[in-house]
């Protein structure tokens, strides 16, 4: 594996790779890497010639400097674990080497990019397409891998794809989880044993919801899964939406969607823990 540090060498190398007729799979992350972005690689390792993975911290995604200050960065080990994973090229610059200048570009995400995440987290995803749309214009890859963690991440990176006029695959992977149902994340190396403990309850209560779908409203749904949570002296939630898969957009009956997916943040102790289900 090779680590590469600059824009001009990852897109020299690109190309060079692009004109020998060789498929490139992209797969961006954060680094603190885990089993679930290591699944991405697998994948994209299984469809492509040549797999690109990027570690970077991206700030102009955080709108919390404490998040930023705190988030974990391993890079030793991140390197580590791609290596044994097979990715050819891993990339990862620093802050100037990405913005030698501020981004100042606002993205027309539109209404996919309004709700949950980006109702509760201002600027989020302008950042998240800033920093995307720059590793997609350098790769020019084949096809792009994004867990389903981030379930509305992916709709507002297809939007700024079709914005920006990339024709290339987005692959949706599916979320992997602890043996307990806790969706792997970062973060949750930040958990207490104790909260480590009580996080299940979460994929716990939304598998038990699925199965009032056939008896219940959607607000009856939502209220049991917020009640069940909210129950526990340690969690609370801070949304939960149940959501048309295409549109991210709020659904008041269960026939306004062809798939619903509902979405859950729950603060845990103070580390936020994302995860989704489908209906
Ligand atoms: P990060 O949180 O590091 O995640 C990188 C990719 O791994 C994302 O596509 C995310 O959805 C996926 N992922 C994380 N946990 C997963 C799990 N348990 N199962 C499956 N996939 C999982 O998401 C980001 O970074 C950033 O916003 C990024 C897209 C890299 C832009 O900075």
């Amino acid at each position: 594996m090779k680590v590469i540090r600059t824009v001009r060498e990852l897109r020299e190398t690109m190309d060079n790779h692009r004109g020998q007729g060789q498929s490139i799979g992209l797969v961006p992350t954060m680094g603190a890497l885990h089993d679930g972005h290591l699944s991405l690689i697998e994948r994209a390792r299984k469809d492509n010639d040549i797999v690109v993975a990027s570690v970077f911290v991206n700030p102009t995604q955080f709108n919390n400097l404490d998040d930023l200050r705190t988030y974990p960065r391993t890079e030793e080990a991140d390197c580590d674990k791609l290596r044994n994973a097979g990715v050819d090229y891993a990339f990862i610059p620093t802050v100037e080497e990405i913005y030698p200048e501020p981004d100042t570009r606002v993205f027309d995400l539109g209404p996919v990019a309004e709700v949950m995440e980006g109702a509760m987290r201002p600027g989020h995803f302008n950042g998240v397409a800033q920093i995307v749309s720059k590793l997609f214009a350098w790769t020019m890859p084949t096809r792009a891998y994004f867990g389903e963690k981030d379930y509305q991440q992916i709709a507002v990176i297809r939007r700024m794809a079709e914005l920006e006029g990339f024709s290339f695959d987005i692959i949706a992977c599916p979320i992997k989880r602890h043996d307990d149902g806790l969706a792997m994340s970062s973060r949750n190396v930040r958990l207490t044993a104790e909260q480590r403990a009580e996080a299940p309850l979460i994929r716990k209560t939304l598998l038990e919801s699925v199965g009032m779908k056939e008896t219940k409203s959607i607000d009856e749904v939502k209220r049991f899964v917020e009640d069940t949570i909210n129950a526990s002296p340690i969690m609370r939630t801070e949304y939960y939406e149940i959501v048309d898969s295409k549109t991210m957009q709020p659904i008041s009956r269960w026939d306004d969607a062809e798939t619903a997916v509902g979405c859950i943040t729950v603060y845990c102790g103070d580390v936020r823990l994302i995860d989704n289900i489908t209906y």
